[in-house]
């Protein structure tokens, strides 16, 4: 997996081509497992895989709050509630289907976005939103103009620096390369986050990860919070990390957890080695 989060990236266009069913049948297991496991803080996070029916119409490149997305033969989409740690296990539950699929050579990217669309009416539970649908297809050969373009605007600034995001005990002293957790922490660097903003901040104290959210102003307003979705991820990229180093890590809200100002605190996950 952690190759897979190395190599991952958006795709934004796709092969004029619909989903075999044999493949169908790989994404369907990856819903199902995807489903199968006990999220965080135990959401009834739904997944759901959508044949998309008009994918060559102009208007199914419209899906997303921003960026275009062509000939989207398939949606993976889900539904939680739209509390903090419903976003969270969203994008905790989400993050590992959407790994999943880079690694079997599927191209996808997250969309958030307020969709409207008639078959996932009856799919979401009452009272639960769907915040993001990611389209699912075979990478286009080439990269359509405007992707290359958005992926240049984003490459330009791309992602931001080790010390910039993650601190040692506090947010002044940098972790170090020699530390245990500074390829953990790597791995968060690498997430995909809505528009690029990568608000995961973490500190490393002890045996702790306190991970914060250090929200954008005037984030553009949307059905569910997108920037706490990005957390879930962050968690997530943490949780895959310590496994590789044969640790297991438990996800908790921690009163006392240090609270740097100007930061969201938004949960934390201790190590047992
Ligand atoms: C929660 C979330 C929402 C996103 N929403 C959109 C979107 O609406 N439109 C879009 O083109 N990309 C969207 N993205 C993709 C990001 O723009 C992308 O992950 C980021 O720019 C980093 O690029 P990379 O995924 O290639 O590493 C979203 C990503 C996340 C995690």
């Amino acid at each position: 997996m952690i190759q897979v989060i190395k190599q991952r990236h958006s795709v934004r266009t796709f092969e004029k081509k619909t989903i075999s069913l044999d493949d169908e049948k790989v994404i369907q297991k990856i819903v199902q497992d995807g489903m199968q496991e006990a999220a965080p803080f135990g959401t009834p996070v739904k997944l759901y895989f959508l044949r998309n029916k008009d994918a060559h119409s102009p208007e199914s490149k419209k899906v997303g709050m921003y960026g275009y997305v062509k000939h989207v033969p398939a949606y993976l989409t889900g539904s939680t509630e739209n509390t903090k740690t419903g976003l969270l296990d969203f994008g905790y539950v989400f993050e590992k289907a959407i790994l999943e699929l880079v690694k079997r050579g599927f191209g996808t990217v997250w969309l958030s976005g307020d969709f409207d669309n008639e078959d996932l009416e009856n799919f979401a539970r009452e009272g639960h939103v769907v915040p993001v649908m990611a389209p699912v297809g075979y990478p286009g050969y080439k990269q359509s103009l405007k992707e290359r373009f958005l992926r240049m605007k984003q490459e330009a600034s791309d992602r931001k620096k080790h010390e910039d995001l993650f601190g040692f005990n506090d947010f002044s002293t940098p972790v170090d390369k020699s530390h245990p957790y500074y390829e953990v922490l790597e791995l968060v660097r690498l997430a995909p986050s809505a528009l690029n903003k990568q608000p995961w901040r973490v500190l490393v104290k002890d045996d702790d990860f306190h991970l914060y959210l250090k929200r954008t102003e005037k984030f553009p307003e949307q059905v569910a919070d997108s920037e706490m979705i990005n957390m879930g991820i962050a968690m997530r990229h943490i949780m895959i990390g310590l496994e590789s180093l044969s640790h297991t890590g438990q996800i908790l809200m921690d009163d006392a957890a240090p609270r740097p100002e100007g930061l969201e605190y938004v949960a934390s996950i201790h190590v047992n080695s």
